[in-house]
């Protein structure tokens, strides 16, 4: 058990108000059109997963934790696995959007699961990455609460992202929905 297991029955209840903030960015600066395959990576209890399903998507999540996907199972037709972002068991190509909110911080081998998003990436595909800004006070101490209860979180700057992908071949641009918080979209051409 993770803490996310022990702490998927609440997690919707706590989190709503950010979650509603972070689902209205992606879908702001996201095109989601009928049919296009996302893949939402540390999504979960598949809040943003539905919504991408709501506009027409074919969904597929994946997180590690088996409570928060337990709380994503019924809320809408889409594909979950259990997996680490680390390692992921798709093909090659396979997604049109890759998306994760609020997890990179989480992954362990956080630039194992950066390239494994480039991996699965179809070509003029998307990957969006929102996150907090690690130089931030407000980031330190979600930070430091999250090692607190066992978590190895280490936020990432927009600019490192951005350095990361573009060494990929991708093509990046920075959206800053608030202060504190990065959107990074890289395309893949
Ligand atoms: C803070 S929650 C964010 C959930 C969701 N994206 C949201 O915004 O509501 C972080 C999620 O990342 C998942 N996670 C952490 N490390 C992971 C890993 N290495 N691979 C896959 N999922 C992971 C956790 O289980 C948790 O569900």
């Amino acid at each position: 058990m993770n803490i996310f297991d022990y702490i998927a029955p609440y997690y919707d209840r706590v989190f709503h108000r950010v979650q509603q903030k972070q689902k209205d960015t992606l879908l702001r600066e996201v095109a989601i059109t009928p049919g296009i395959k996302v893949l939402d990576i540390g999504g979960g209890t598949g809040k943003l997963a539905c919504q991408f399903v709501k506009e027409g998507a074919e969904v597929t999540m994946v997180d590690k934790s088996q409570g928060m996907l337990n709380t994503a199972k019924g809320r809408c037709e889409m594909d979950w696995v259990e997996a680490l972002a680390e390692n992921l068991p798709f093909a090659a190509e396979s997604f049109d959007l890759v998306v994760s909110v609020d997890a990179l911080h989480h992954f362990q081998q956080r630039e194992e699961a950066l390239m494994e998003m480039v991996r699965v990436l179809k070509r003029n595909g998307s990957i969006a990455i929102l996150d907090l800004e690690r130089q931030y006070w407000f980031t330190r101490l979600i930070c430091l609460g999250e090692r607190l209860i066992g978590e190895k979180s280490v936020f990432y700057n927009a600019v490192e992202l951005e350095e990361i992908f573009r060494e990929q071949g991708l093509e990046v641009q920075v959206i800053r929905p608030s202060r504190l918080e990065f959107l990074v979209i890289a395309r893949k051409s």
